[in-house]
């Protein structure tokens, strides 16, 4: 059983702040994650909701947190598996209710089986449910269907949802979680490291994959999204997740691979030749994408708005592929109006997004969203990632010849902070010199 890994406080203060906002008429209802079946009688490893993690710690599955206001005051309960002499033998300690009162931050604790009576008291009582719907169909139920004997008693579109003051308070970190993220952005920057000494032409994806994570679990964490590990033109497609083929020499690997601590997440992305030599037109694209990430990162400044470090970072690319004659236009045509220029037809993602207890954080700024984001404040964390993609086989738009099958992406984990940006993911390094001194050093 692992400790928890914050104070007790620091979460009586999270679930304070949160629930000094909520309707005083509200229960708060927030399931744990269901575990997931991977074939048959197998689970994949269970992974607690980042909700839960954030308001009280616990990382069993068949739970939910709730909280009530009573007798002027908010009361939070835990509903937990009960212990279980039969189950535990077969699948491990359970802490139980009497546990969870004595060691976890909640006013009282409960078998989940309870957890029904409970939610369906407080909603006769006036309560208006306040859920988290989608993550446990179950709890889900007991809100949509409420008590067929006794009609609802509460009309649906009463339901409220709490993610909108959870989710802006998750994005600004305090003093220990940025502690957490920076152990988990040292795990990851250390992966890097050791797979690039480790690389040599012929090395199969799947064993650079192996190089990482293994030193992942080595540190005590786990990935926080599956591990990419393109090599040649593998690099150029985003979400390759595969990881099944060998890289011949002469290629670039692009690796995408971030580790979780404490449920946090790091997320860091280098692009290295497996032969330990960038060959020219390697180096050209790769020295425009460095720089258009260190123009990304020195953009993120405590109250610019979100889209700052994507306009840096999109002027840089722009400006360098009209340099380097890929695009035939001028800059300004090459970026577009609203950074919708061509330069787009190989910098097709977003250049950032917030992170935290989930790899793609809540608090708006994602990628894909519509929403202008959060304006960057003092305590967040968010990832810088340009990248630039040439497939090939692509015939909708021009690949040149010379860069044909390159794609690299250099992403960094960075803290806003009053004095600026500061990189927590600075151990891992990205300059073609420090690259080229590493790769192949400990093949
Ligand atoms: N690894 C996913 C991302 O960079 O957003
Ligand atoms: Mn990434
Ligand atoms: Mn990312």
């Amino acid at each position: 059983m692992r400790a928890l890994p914050f104070e007790l406080s620091e979460y009586r203060g999270r679930q304070e702040e949160f629930l000094s906002q909520m309707p005083q008429d509200s229960v708060v209802i927030i399931p744990n994650n269901p575990k997931s079946v991977r074939s048959n009688d197998t689970h994949y490893r269970y992974r607690a909701n980042s909700y839960v993690l954030y308001l009280c710690g616990w990382e069993e599955p068949d739970s939910v947190f709730t909280a009530v206001f009573l007798d002027g005051e908010w009361k939070t309960s835990l509903f937990v598996r009960p212990r279980d002499t039969h189950s535990e033998i077969w699948e491990g300690r359970r802490i139980g209710p009497e546990g969870a009162e004595k060691g976890w931050p909640i006013d009282q604790s409960f078998p989940i089986e309870d957890a029904k009576e409970h939610i369906l008291n407080a909603m006769s009582l006036g309560s208006k449910p306040s859920i988290i719907q989608g993550l446990d169909n179950r709890i889900d139920d007991i809100v949509l269907n409420q008590d067929p004997d006794k009609g609802p008693v509460i009309e649906l579109s009463d339901i409220q949802d709490p993610r909108n003051i959870l989710d802006s308070m998750r994005t600004i970190k305090s003093e220990s979680e940025i502690g957490i993220m920076q152990q988990a952005a040292n795990i990851a920057s250390s992966a890097h490291v050791k797979a690039m000494e480790k690389t040599f032409p012929s090395i199969g994806e799947w064993q650079i994959q192996a190089i990482i994570e293994g030193h992942f679990i080595h540190s005590e964490s786990q990935w926080s999204y599956p591990s990419i590990v393109g090599g040649g033109e593998n690099a150029t497609i985003l979400h390759y997740s595969s990881n099944s083929e060998t890289i011949g020499e002469g290629d670039l690997v692009l690796v995408d691979a971030g580790c979780e601590v404490h449920g946090y997440a790091s997320d860091i992305t280098r692009t290295w030749p497996v032969s330990g030599k960038f060959t020219e037109a390697q180096k050209e694209i790769y020295n425009l994408v460095l720089e258009a990430e260190i123009a990304g990162i020195e953009a993120c400044k405590a109250g610019s708005p979100w889209r700052s470090m994507h306009e840096a970072s999109s002027a840089v690319l722009a400006r360098g592929l009209v340099e380097l004659g890929i695009l035939d236009c001028s800059e300004s045509e090459a970026l577009g109006k609203n950074l919708d220029g061509p330069y787009r037809n190989y910098f097709m993602h977003g250049t950032g997004h917030l992170l935290g207890l989930d790899v793609h954080d809540v608090g708006g700024g994602r990628k894909g969203d519509k929403n202008p984001g959060p304006v960057l404040k003092p305590g967040m964390v968010v990832t810088v990632e340009p990248g630039l993609y040439f497939a090939s086989w692509r015939d909708d738009v021009e690949i040149p010849e010379r860069y044909a099958g390159i794609g690299i992406r250099i992403e960094d984990d960075v803290l806003i902070t009053e004095e600026g940006p500061i990189v927590l993911s600075s151990g891992c390094p990205k300059s073609i010199i420090e690259i080229e001194s590493i790769v192949g050093k400990s093949r």
